[in-house]
């Protein structure tokens, strides 16, 4: 299968990135971006067949990626409309951007929507996938294999799931960094300096993170493992619940789901 991906930025790269690292595709992949500058130095790179113009590179592609922002989509669609063959298949990655707008936009039907989340960069994404029912079987799981390349990948029984799964893992890296950045703001009331709480907080984190991985209890039972009653533990988790910390979190999971069934509609 001949990949092309459209927009080299942050999500585009990583995954032509991975994707070209894993070998999963025996073809070279031909990435597409409007910065000359940048199509050159990755040209230069050797890994990729670059192009800076969607004309040249749309009609030898058997899948394509669309990376660019939802704003850039129509007058990228287009573009591309005129070249597209019933036979491609998009994987769609933009943010609130519906299946059925992407097939109206360039006049196919096979159409994959992913959200994928920040730590793919490192290998440790979370991707979740709805695909149309056009898409075959077979595709599905190249698909699952390409969006796996960053991390882990979910496929989903439905496409409002999508919305659901932004709400977790697509936001969720901001989610984790809220709270990191909670506890390193209260180990800065006690005087530590930045390095030093940097150090507390994130060992703290990974430890408490492999032991839920690692071990069989719920977050609820191992948070009773660390707190006794009357004791130091409890006096804090008593405190978020008086806050309504956790009330909160669910709040705004609500609250990013809720954004993303408004900015699909836009
Ligand atoms: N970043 C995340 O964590 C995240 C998470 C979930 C979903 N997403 C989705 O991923 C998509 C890409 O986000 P990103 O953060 O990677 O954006 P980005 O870094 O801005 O990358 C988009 C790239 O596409 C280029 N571009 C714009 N119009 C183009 C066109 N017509 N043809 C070819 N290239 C074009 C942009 O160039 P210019 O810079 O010159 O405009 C830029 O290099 C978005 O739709 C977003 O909703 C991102």
């Amino acid at each position: 299968m001949k990949l092309l991906v459209i927009g080299a930025g942050n999500m585009g790269l990583t995954y032509a990135k991975a994707i070209a690292d894993s070998n999963i595709l025996k073809s070279k992949i031909m990435i597409m971006d409007l910065d000359e500058a940048k199509m050159q130095q990755l040209q230069a790179e050797g890994t990729f067949e670059t192009y800076t113009n969607v004309k040249e590179c749309t009609p030898k592609a058997d899948a394509i990626m669309v990376a660019v922002k939802p704003q850039h989509k129509d007058g990228l669609f287009a573009d591309m409309k005129s070249l597209m063959k019933p036979e491609q298949l998009i994987i769609s990655v933009m943010a609130g951007v519906s299946i059925a707008t992407i097939q109206k936009g360039l006049g196919v039907d096979k159409v994959v929507r992913a959200m994928p989340n920040l730590p793919a960069q490192l290998g440790l994404g979370m991707t979740t996938f709805f695909p149309d029912n056009s898409v075959s079987e077979e595709e599905q799981e190249l698909v699952d294999q390409m969006l796996a390349s960053t991390g882990k990948s979910l496929r989903l029984s439905k496409e409002d799931d999508i919305n659901t799964s932004t709400a977790v893992s697509g936001s969720g890296p901001a989610f984790i960094f809220y709270f990191i950045q909670s506890m390193l703001d209260g180990a800065k009331h006690y005087g530590y300096d930045d390095a030093t709480a940097k150090e507390l907080v994130t060992q703290t984190f990974a430890g408490a993170l492999e032991q839920y991985i690692k071990g069989d209890l719920t977050p609820e039972e191992w948070m009773k493992r660390v707190a006794s009653k009357g004791g130091t533990t409890q006096a804090a988790l008593d405190k978020f619940d008086e806050q309504e910390v956790r009330a909160g979190i669910k709040k705004g999971m609500i609250a990013c789901y809720d954004r993303a069934i408004e900015l699909s509609k836009l």
